[in-house]
């Protein structure tokens, strides 16, 4: 296994290693849910795992917190925009601090830019996991992405992603550069210009939604990230222009080959990058990806415990 404490990006691993983590969500992926839930839980129970989550979360939250009971790993969770001193002036890293005394042994964290996870990974002694860090990165939604596309499409190496909208502000859509590397997919954006990156490596881009479909053995909306955006961008943006673009709706969808998935990390905004009606379609996983990130979180805690 690879050798280091935290996991903060994807390109910490080898391709094998992804392999391996991927072999253990499998296993949890194709125990009935009773068994998993009575698995053995490798010496973990006395085990804690701070959940510190400076931004609102639903399934990250959570999929956490469920992988950790599975695993038998107590999580402790602070919630920190509803119940924490950050209210009295308290800073994020001070909260990193002060909860890392209590001596968890693992930090699970998500955070804005402001936070310094590589920095903090220096100063306390538990291994962190990213759980979506800013614009940075948010490895664990890459790597359950990856996982489901390799779950319904077989061979990750032919495949091609294509990720639409908001992908500027999309943290998810940077972690996807990174894995795709690794793991040999290619993928392509789409979107208004002004919500399009600029790179320091190329990733093809498709102005033409329609084209991008063509192309695509996977396709992934994005929210639009109303709260990052910067003032320009707000008056550069018209919802009437982005949706009748880059919206994903059934008439559109006709361009997609019948065997593609339909991703999106969530939450969905209805009727904004995608409409209600595209979750009818067959080729929707959207709560596959769910049920995915469970099992890859549970792999991450278990290896993040167990010592990289
Ligand atoms: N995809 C994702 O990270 O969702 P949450 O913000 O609800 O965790």
């Amino acid at each position: 296994m690879p050798q280091f404490k935290s996991f903060l990006e994807n390109q910490q691993f080898e391709a094998r290693h992804l392999e391996q983590l991927f072999s253990i969500a499998d296993s949890f992926a194709n125990s009935s849910s009773e068994s998993t839930k009575q698995q053995q839980a490798h010496g973990l129970s006395k085990k804690i795992a701070a959940l510190i989550f400076f931004e609102a979360s639903t399934r990250t939250r959570l999929s956490f917190e469920s992988a950790c009971v599975q695993e038998g790993v107590h999580p402790m969770l602070l919630d920190a925009n509803a119940s924490s001193s950050l209210k009295k002036g308290e800073s994020l890293e001070d909260t990193v601090l002060n909860v890392a005394a209590m001596d968890p042994d693992l930090l699970i964290i998500r955070c804005d830019d402001s936070l310094d996870l590589q920095a903090m990974d220096k100063l306390v002694a538990a291994p962190i996991l990213n759980a979506g860090w800013g614009t940075k990165g948010h490895p664990t939604q890459a790597l359950l992405d990856a996982y489901t596309i390799r779950r319904f499409r077989k061979n990750l190496k032919s495949e091609r992603l294509l990720i639409v909208g908001d992908v500027v502000h999309s943290r998810v859509a940077s972690s996807h550069i990174q894995l795709s590397k690794l793991l040999g997919y290619e993928i392509a954006f789409c979107g208004p210009e002004n919500l399009l990156p600029t790179l320091r490596e190329p990733v093809q881009i498709f102005s033409d939604l329609k084209t991008g479909l063509q192309w695509a053995t996977a396709v992934m909306a994005l929210r639009l990230q109303n709260e990052r955006h910067s003032d320009s961008q707000k008056e550069a943006i018209s919802l009437a222009d982005f949706r009748k673009h880059y919206a994903l709706n059934t008439q559109v969808l006709k361009q997609l080959r019948s065997d593609a998935i339909i991703m999106h990390p969530g939450p969905i905004n209805h009727g904004v990058e995608l409409d209600s009606e595209v979750l009818g379609d067959p080729r929707n996983v959207v709560l596959q990806q769910v049920r995915s990130g469970v099992w890859i979180r549970r792999a991450l805690v278990r290896m993040a415990l167990a010592g990289f």
